[in-house]
Parts: structure tokens; C-alpha cells; sequence
């Protein structure tokens, strides 16, 4: 696909999205965050939903959980403009509660065509609402991250969102080890050339 199309599809969704109210959630969030990052890149990150910072800045983890998000990746040098970050819904739940099955499947669609439009190899899921959603079936973090699951020819690990890791930082070790995963397997892959071979995003 021409540059030019990927653009104008991706411009499309965009669209779609400013004006989507196919849930309740619109009605007290003050911006959409379609997710963002580098539109060719390899690795997608999935989380949750916009929290406060998000919500006013219309960019998905930009806050407290973003700033660490930020340093994890770092620490596996992945710039995040490199990557691509979003989440599974687009607007902020009202008091940062766990979106609804209703609302998540709402917005699912809008997740379908990112991950269509960008063909990840690799997929990080941020957390229990992100693997829950993608994966399907009970999830329970602490049982369940660190293990590589393949779906349509994508890999997917499931770690803790950063905002656990505030709230508890003795899960810090295991969510290491997750990153030093990924980090192996980018490698294994060869995708670290991918990412840096290509044109970064936005923040
Ligand atoms: N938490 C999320 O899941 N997503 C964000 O964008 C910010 C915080």
C-alpha cells in the first residue's frame, strides 16, 4: 500500500472516530485520544483508557503511568515516538473507572482498524482490561503476563499497566523481566532494525 493510502485510511478512521458516540462516554470526555505513535511500527502497546492528562491532552499516556510507560521502554531503548501506543477505549472513563464490557465493545472496532492499518508484529498488552478484550477469557495479571500467545500470525504478551506499578512497586522485578522479554524477542525477530528504519511519530 502507497504511503499516500496508508495516510488517507488512517485520516479516515480519524474522522470516523471525532465524531463516533456510540457509547455515553463521549458525553463527559473533553477528547477523543485515538492512541499515537509511529504508524509503521512493529510493536503496538495496547492499555486501558485516557485518564485525566489524556483526556485533556487528547494523547494516550501522557500522565503518571505514561511518564513510567515512557521509562520502560527506554530502558529497552525504544524510544516511544517509535512505537505505537493506545488504548482499548478512546475516551475517559468518568473517575478513571474500568470501562464497561458495553463501552469496550463499542469502541473495539476502532481498535480492529489500528491494528489492521498498522500490522503489528508484536503486541504488548498493558494490563488485565487490555488482554481481556484482545485475548479474551479470564485474565488474571499475575498468573498470566510474561507469556507470548500468538493470534492471526501476532504476538501478543500481556504485562502490568504502569499505574499498577505506581500503586505497587514490588511488582517492578516481574514487570522487568516482561520488558527484557520483549526486548529478546524484538531482537530474535530482527524488528529493532524495523524500528529504527522507520519514520518516528508523534511524542
Ligand atoms: N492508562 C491507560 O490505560 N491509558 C492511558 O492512556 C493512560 C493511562
Amino acid at each position: 500500500m502507497s504511503a499516500l493510502h496508508a495516510d488517507a485510511r488512517w485520516d479516515a478512521w480519524h474522522q470516523a472516530l471525532l465524531k463516533c458516540n456510540a457509547c455515553t462516554l463521549c458525553q463527559s470526555a473533553t477528547r477523543k485520544v485515538p492512541g499515537q505513535g509511529s504508524q509503521t511500527a512493529p510493536l503496538m502497546l495496547i492499555g486501558e483508557g485516557p485518564g485525566a492528562a489524556e483526556d485533556r491532552e487528547g494523547l494516550a499516556f501522557v500522565g503518571p503511568a505514561g511518564q513510567l510507560l515512557t521509562r520502560m521502554l527506554m530502558a529497552i531503548n525504544l524510544p516511544r515516538e517509535r512505537v505505537y501506543i493506545c488504548n482499548i477505549v478512546k475516551c475517559r472513563p468518568p473517575g478513571n473507572r474500568t470501562p464497561s464490557q458495553e463501552e469496550a465493545n463499542a469502541c473495539l472496532p476502532f481498535l480492529r482498524a489500528q491494528v489492521a492499518m498498522l500490522r503489528p508484529r508484536v503486541i504488548l498488552l498493558l494490563g488485565a482490561t487490555a488482554a481481556i478484550h484482545t485475548l479474551g477469557g479470564e485474565v488474571r495479571v499475575t498468573r498470566d503476563r510474561g507469556k507470548w500467545v500468538e493470534r492471526k500470525g501476532v504476538l501478543m504478551m500481556l504485562t502490568y499497566h504502569p499505574s499498577a506499578l505506581l500503586r505497587d512497586v514490588s511488582k517492578k522485578r516481574e514487570a522487568w523481566e516482561d520488558m527484557q522479554a520483549l526486548r529478546d524477542k524484538l531482537m530474535t525477530l530482527s524488528l529493532y532494525e524495523d524500528i529504527y528504519s522507520h519514520e518516528a511519530g508523534s511524542i
